[in-house]
């Protein structure tokens, strides 16, 4: 499986499958949330309501639309409150759940935003760890996998990790 890092848009990717940061409701947002639902047009949401929501950690899938890609991999990551409450095995849970609807779906290539590093507060260099870490061991997946860093920083963190 390859392991690349993107400075970009996620929205503008073709890829198989693009993973959507959300909450629990699945109902739409700010952040890549709200850049996903405005981009793939109002039948997401009506496709997300179908679903009732999402568990953190957890993730499920729809159609991209109005979106270059095929598939949205709905995931809610954990909201960072000092790291003590499980947020780091919710977070790879995220990585791993959306690894597996990738799989089920046939998605050949997925790309992740920095999940839960926005609004939920997770510390960047923290969460990258865990990706990389949860991306790399899921050996299963023939999946080509897509980093993808709105800032600079975000994509340093990447490169150090992947690159070191
Ligand atoms: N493409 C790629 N990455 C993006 C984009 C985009 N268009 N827009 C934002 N990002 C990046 C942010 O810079 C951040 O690094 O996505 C990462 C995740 O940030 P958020 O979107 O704030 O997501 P998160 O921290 O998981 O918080 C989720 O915010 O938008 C609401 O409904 C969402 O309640 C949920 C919460």
């Amino acid at each position: 499986m390859g392991v690349r890092v993107v400075q970009a848009d996620i929205t503008t990717l073709a890829v198989d499958a693009i993973v959507n940061a959300a909450n629990g409701t699945l109902l739409g947002g700010g952040g890549v949330d709200g850049a996903i639902h405005r981009a793939a047009g109002p039948r997401l949401l009506q496709a997300c309501r179908a679903l009732g929501g999402c568990d953190t950690g957890d993730a499920k899938t729809t159609p991209g639309f109005d979106l270059p890609s095929s598939w949205v991999i709905h995931t809610v990551g954990p909201i960072w409150t000092g790291g003590d409450h499980g947020e780091p095995a919710q977070l790879a849970s995220c990585y791993r759940r959306c690894l597996a609807e990738a799989d089920r779906v046939g998605a050949r290539s997925v790309a992740f935003p920095a999940i839960s590093t926005g609004a939920f507060g997770y510390p960047a260099t923290e969460a990258a760890a865990i990706a990389v870490e949860t991306i790399t061991a899921h050996r299963a997946t023939r999946t080509q996998v897509l980093l993808v860093a709105f800032d600079r920083p975000t994509e340093d963190h990447y490169h150090q990790l992947l690159d070191p």
